[in-house]
């Protein structure tokens, strides 16, 4: 049985920190995973997700850690903590010069898992390979070689999925398709950490936690990271936007101005001092303006770059 104080969190791990070569790269990371929720890893190319990632499936160790995962001790009991988890790389490790089926085969063997070849058989049904199962990894798309790679983190049927950035450079259709089957997978009782660059995936997860320089600066669902950021944003549209925005970007009451396609979204935490910087330009001609939600990237560059200026103070 798991022994696990508190039996609906599968991770609770608190003041994970690390160090390499005198520099911490990750700083007192404390994050709690609910059982059978995704959980969105967010953060800059470089922040700490893939060594913190690491250090909770036990293949690193931390420098300092207290708490669980899927019940046990994160320092103590790292080989029970290893046996749970199905952990997908951040780049492709199965052998392109196998087929799908010779790579599952072979990873049910590394895992000594019990009746392998009804359990790959399993796999290979469940996960839509099919007619692919003769076919080489390597000749597949990006789509189906990260589909295989998920498939066997499943093989020995793990509790929790750490997921480094499984979609990186995976066509939309394909990344939806692999969203679906996670959602699927959590649906059925897994819990799975997914770190990712892409917004449209942070929207897609349970819960979401956003690092920079190895500090953990926000977490919550989607909305309650929009709400405690507390920014408030208006969108301008036009021709010719980019000489605009250098004007807008030094005016006091505007922190932030990101392009986003055709769209500007200017952004700062003080509405009133906001609103007062934009009201000059709200009936220049050939501007359409607009106060408008803050988005989940608004408030990602706005923490990043906030953490940024605060590690030059
Ligand atoms: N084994 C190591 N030895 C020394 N430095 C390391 C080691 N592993 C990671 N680092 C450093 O730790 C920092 C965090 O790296 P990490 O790979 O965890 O970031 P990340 O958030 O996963 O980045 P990305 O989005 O690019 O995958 C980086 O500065 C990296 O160079
Ligand atoms: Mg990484």
């Amino acid at each position: 049985m798991n022994p696990s104080p508190d039996n609906h969190l599968a991770v609770d791990a608190r003041n994970v920190t690390k160090s390499f070569d005198g520099r911490v790269v990750v700083n007192q990371i404390s994050m709690q995973i609910r059982r059978g929720e995704i959980f969105g890893f967010l953060g800059p190319n470089g922040s700490g997700k893939t060594t913190f990632i690491r250090m909770l499936c036990g293949l690193l160790q931390p420098d300092h850690a207290e708490g669980t995962c899927l019940g046990f001790d994160l320092l103590r009991e790292r080989e029970k903590i290893k046996r749970r988890i199905g952990y997908m790389t951040q780049k492709f490790s199965l052998y392109e010069e196998m087929t799908v089926s010779e790579n599952l085969n072979l990873i049910a063997r590394l895992y000594s898992i019990e009746q392998r070849k009804k359990r790959v058989a399993g796999i290979i049904e469940r996960m839509g390979f099919g007619d692919r199962r003769h076919q080489m990894a390597g000749a597949m798309s990006g789509g189906w070689k990260q589909r295989l790679a998920l498939a066997a983190c499943l093989l020995h049927e793990p509790e929790l999925l750490l997921l480094d950035e499984p979609t990186a450079g995976v066509d939309p259709k394909a990344r939806r398709e692999f969203w679906d089957e996670l959602h699927n997978l959590t649906a059925s009782g897994i819990t799975a950490l997914v770190s990712t660059h892409y917004m449209d995936e942070a929207e897609r997860c349970h819960r979401l936690a956003y690092i920079a320089y190895g500090n953990l600066l926000t977490h919550g669902t989607l909305n309650e990271v929009i709400t405690n950021a507390a920014l408030s944003t208006w969108s301008v549209k036009g021709d010719n936007l980019s000489p605009f925005a250098a004007q807008l970007r030094i005016l006091p009451g505007i922190e932030q101005v990101v392009p986003f396609g055709e769209v500007i979204h200017v952004t700062g935490s003080d509405r009133a001092a906001l609103r007062a910087a934009v009201l000059p330009f709200l009936e220049q001609p050939g501007l359409q303006w607009e106060e408008t939600a803050t988005s989940l990237e608004d408030v990602f560059i706005y923490l990043s770059q906030t953490q940024a200026r605060d590690n030059f103070k």
